[in-house]
């Protein structure tokens, strides 16, 4: 199937399933069913098998699925049974730490360059495998030289719709974008990367906020009094 036809919540399972197979196999196991992936991942036996399903007949009735042959189709329908080349634009703190992130080499994305408007930071390396940091001018011609499909963008929210706009014409497919805006792409596919909407998930899970009407009348009034006794002294 397409993957433009497969609903995008399938696609990040899909990456769970592979985290997960692989945890399997590391603890020495060769089969898994649906039932213990879910309770792994805390999904349901009958989604993991809708998602699967989306793909071909990866199971047996009865005895599973075959832990390397189910690894090996994630990696194929994920796209990382070939490995991809990563240009970084922004050599700070996330760009540095992206290409430290040896998970990412553990799953075939490999960091070859980054890119900074700095001239302090251009013509240096970054991290043990010596990543060179270019200028900008030198965007377009690294991204061919070096192969690079797909690029990060970790510079701050007003510079990066230009950056995304530099990518795409230097023949960019694919753009994980940390900033955080919202960008328009002509051309390549998005994928935005926030943590601070995680962690508001997460407190509005905790918290479970429906706006209190009299908190907020309440406050509002104190501080138009609080205004007003300012106003008087
Ligand atoms: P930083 O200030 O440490 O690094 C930014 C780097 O971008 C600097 O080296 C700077 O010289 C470079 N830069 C600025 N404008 C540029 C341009 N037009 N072209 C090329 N390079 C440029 O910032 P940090 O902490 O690494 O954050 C980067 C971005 O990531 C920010 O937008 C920040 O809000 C965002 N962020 C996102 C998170 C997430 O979960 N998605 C978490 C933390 C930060």
């Amino acid at each position: 199937m397409s993957p433009k036809k497969v609903p995008a919540p399938v696609a990040k399972r899909l990456a769970l399933y592979h985290r997960c197979v692989n945890t399997l196999l590391n603890l020495g196991k060769d089969t898994t069913s649906s039932k213990e992936l879910g309770e792994r991942l805390s999904l349901k036996a009958s989604q993991i098998r809708k998602d699967l399903s989306y793909f071909g007949d990866f199971g047996k009735r009865g005895t599973g699925y075959n832990l390397k042959y189910l690894r090996e189709s994630l990696e194929h329908i994920l796209g990382i049974n070939k490995p991809w080349n990563i240009g970084i634009v922004g050599a700070g703190n996330i760009g540095m730490a992206l290409s430290n992130y040896q998970g990412l080499i553990r799953d075939g994305y490999k960091v070859v360059a980054l890119f900074d408007r700095n001239p302090a930071k251009v013509g240096s390396f970054v991290g043990t495998q010596k990543i060179p940091i270019y200028s900008l001018d030198e965007m377009c011609k690294k991204i061919k030289e070096l192969s690079i499909e797909i690029g990060v963008i970790a510079v701050p929210a007003e510079h990066a719709q230009a950056v995304a706009d530099k990518l795409v014409e230097c023949g960019i497919k694919g753009i994980v974008n940390f900033a955080p805006v919202k960008l328009y792409l002509k051309g390549a596919t998005l994928e935005d990367v926030d943590i601070s909407t995680s962690f508001k998930a997460l407190t509005f899970k905790i918290w479970g906020g429906i706006p209190d009407k009299s908190a907020t009348s309440a406050s509002t009034t104190k501080s138009v009094n609080a205004r007003d006794s300012f106003g008087k002294t």
